[in-house]
């Protein structure tokens, strides 16, 4: 099989939820009883790993697990209790806009000078900080788009028609070469980071899980499209000011051309993806389903709510001068001393 199809090794554990899904995955322990579930922190490592276990399965699965493991019965119904208890946090703790207009409208407002991650990237990141978020990142990214194409057979009309030709850009174009997932691989490999798919997700810390758990929980959800619409209407809508700030970081530090790349095609590409997300998606959306309007705007807060923990945790260990990582990554591989000046050693200097 080809290695892309095979799945990662399953992590470590990071608690006894974690461990007990691991375990059953194995084939070697019974799950945890979905009163665990109902008892752990919904924002941390524990319940987000076993959660982010319960959905990776329908994404590459892992190795040495059988496919048939994806519609357990019995692991569905624990699935379900880390749902409940993650997704009712969020219902209470997500500071949800009154309105579609105003939550729309508060993702163009910028943070405060210098507040956001991609403004401390762009202003004085490092070499290593960068390594770090795209390491972090490669969670979603080496899939990117792949929750979202879930909401296709949900969605109709207008709003089916705009949602594919977005995801088609995302995907490439009909061009392999092009997937941004692919595009992303690229980066990582000038970041002299491993792209091999679930590579960095034991050094994930809790909030990037939560980030990708929060689209695969809408994306599996037919009851909760709306909310995967608002989700990818904040993605999409944040997302070319934050990578002209990326794109920035990469060229100033002399990261490397597919890493400068990357950003930048997202520069452009999302600046049109904002706009056919805004009037097509949505417009069609509510055409057809106007009952849907809070569940986009529990969607658009929800994202913001979980991308500012993760900002939050990156900001916060990078400014104590700390990994923001669980396992800080190893530096970038030494050029033997023969070999001419390259690139690779540029980024040396810059990874302390
Ligand atoms: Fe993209
Ligand atoms: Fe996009």
């Amino acid at each position: 099989m080809n290695d892309h199809l095979r799945g990662p090794l399953l992590p470590p554990s990071r608690g006894p939820l974690s461990a007990a899904v691991t375990s059953y995955l194995r084939g070697t322990g019974p799950l945890p009883r979905p009163a665990d579930a109902a008892a752990a922190d919904p924002y941390g490592d524990d319940l987000q790993l076993a959660l982010y276990l319960c959905y990776e399965l329908h994404y590459r699965g892992f190795a040495g697990v059988p496919p048939e493991a994806e519609w357990d019965p019995e692991l569905l119904g624990v699935r379900a209790a880390l749902e409940q208890r993650f997704g009712s946090a969020l219902r209470a703790d997500t500071p949800v806009h009154d309105s579609l207009d105003q939550a729309l409208a508060a993702l163009l407002v910028e943070p405060v000078e210098g507040t956001g991650v991609s403004h401390f990237l762009s202003a004085e990141g490092e070499l290593w900080h960068l390594r770090e978020y795209a390491a972090v990142r490669s969670l979603y990214h080496l899939k990117e788009a792949d929750p979202h194409a879930w909401v296709l057979p949900r969605l109709w009309g207008r709003a089916k028609a705009a949602m594919a030709a977005v995801e088609y850009d995302e995907f490439g174009g009909g061009r392999a070469e092009r997937m941004h997932a692919r595009l992303f691989a690229d980066l990582m490999r000038d970041l002299d980071l491993d792209t091999v798919y679930g590579r960095y997700l034991d050094a994930a810390p809790a909030e990037m899980l939560a980030v990708v758990n929060l689209m695969s929980l809408f994306g599996l959800h037919r009851e909760l499209r709306g909310a995967l619409v608002g989700h990818f209407a904040e993605v999409e809508i944040t997302s070319s000011p934050g990578s002209r700030r990326l794109a920035e970081a990469m060229r100033r530090t002399g990261a490397g051309p597919a890493a400068e790349f990357f950003y930048d095609e997202h520069v452009t590409a999302d600046a049109v993806h904002e706009q056919v997300v805004r009037h097509e998606v949505i417009g069609g959306l509510l055409e057809e389903e106007p009952e849907l309007a809070p569940d986009i705007v529990f969607g658009i807060d929800a994202t913001e709510y979980l991308e500012e923990r993760l900002g939050r945790r990156l900001l916060d260990r990078w400014g104590a001068g700390r990994s923001a990582l669980r396992t800080p990554l190893a530096a970038p591989e030494q050029p033997s001393p023969e070999a001419p000046e390259t690139h690779r050693h540029r980024q040396m200097s810059h990874t302390s």
